[in-house]
């Protein structure tokens, strides 16, 4: 059964490591998060963004997929279905879908808008046992092949959401998605500090977890970082041993065109991705 995150994350904050939410964008990405997480008895969340909810059919199918998959591959370890970066309509379909979590991305308003949204949907998700993430200080990323610094996040406006009643907390600390520039200037440990000392227990969220080097995952754990959002790196692993497969000429190959061979490489390799984060965050046997 799906569960919501807060238990998960509040544990991982008091125990000082990171719950991994990793994106998924069908059936092999689900079922090789879920078996990873299970062999490592590690906690997760699954991340749907609202496009890859659209790619999936929709969110009701992915909530059907992932209920599945639980039941039938013996899924022990607790589960999120979290609804990554969502819109005000997004997230209501989501909470009627059967999701277990969402996040609420009101960055992009301004504060007195965000405040007033997410203590909405705050109290909706209240009733119904599921978590809600808000996020506070826009992650940057590319836009039409331009890379953006990550915004900072202003740490007073962190402690109003926080006190919203949410259940983590994400705040831009100079991350971002995608790749990282080579000339990026790293993490703002000083604001993630700041945000720490004012909003005490909450859990924080890392984004942009794709290529940000071990030593300032860990410094951000240590400051108070529980759930580490993994999107790009999934997918660079898949593509590679994808064309690795194509390249070496083994779809042509006997059956080598049969989507659970040609597909398999991939596969394998998205759980290489998820083991090596897990290991990293900290959570391996933290299910146990
Ligand atoms: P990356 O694609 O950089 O790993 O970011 C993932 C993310 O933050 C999803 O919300």
């Amino acid at each position: 059964m799906l569960v919501s995150a807060k238990e998960m994350l509040q544990k991982a904050k008091a125990g000082k490591y990171a719950v991994g939410a990793f994106n998924i964008n069908n059936l092999e990405w689900a079922k090789a998060i879920l078996l990873t997480a299970e062999e490592l008895k590690s906690p997760v969340i699954l991340a749907v963004s609202e496009g890859a909810g659209k790619y999936m059919c929709g969110y009701k199918t992915v909530v059907g997929m992932v209920n599945g998959m639980l039941e039938e591959l013996k899924i022990t370890v607790p589960v999120a279905l979290h609804l990554d970066h969502g819109s005000y309509e997004g997230a209501k379909a989501c909470i009627e879908a059967g999701f277990s979590s969402i996040m609420f991305d009101g960055s992009h308003f301004d504060i007195e808008e965000n405040v007033a949204k997410t203590k909405e949907l705050v109290g909706i998700c209240a009733e119904k046992g599921m978590s809600i993430e808000a996020e506070v200080g826009s992650i940057g990323g590319e836009e039409d092949g331009v890379i953006g610094a990550g915004e900072v996040a202003d740490p007073n406006e962190c402690k109003m959401i926080a006190d919203l009643g949410v259940t983590m907390l994400a705040a831009g600390i100079g991350n971002i998605h995608g790749k990282y520039p080579a000339n990026w200037a790293g993490l703002s440990f000083e604001t993630l500090d700041a945000i720490q000392q004012l909003t005490g227990d909450m859990p924080l969220v890392l984004h942009g977890g794709t290529g940000i080097p071990t030593d300032m995952i860990k410094k951000a754990i240590s400051l108070g970082v529980a759930k580490i959002n993994v999107n790009t790196e999934c997918q660079l692993s898949f593509a590679a041993a994808t064309r690795e497969y194509i390249e070496a000429g083994k779809d042509q190959q006997g059956k080598g065109f049969d989507p659970r061979k040609l597909l398999a490489p991939g596969t394998d390799a998205i759980k290489a991705t998820v083991k090596e984060k897990m290991e990293i965050f900290g959570s391996v046997g933290k299910a146990e």
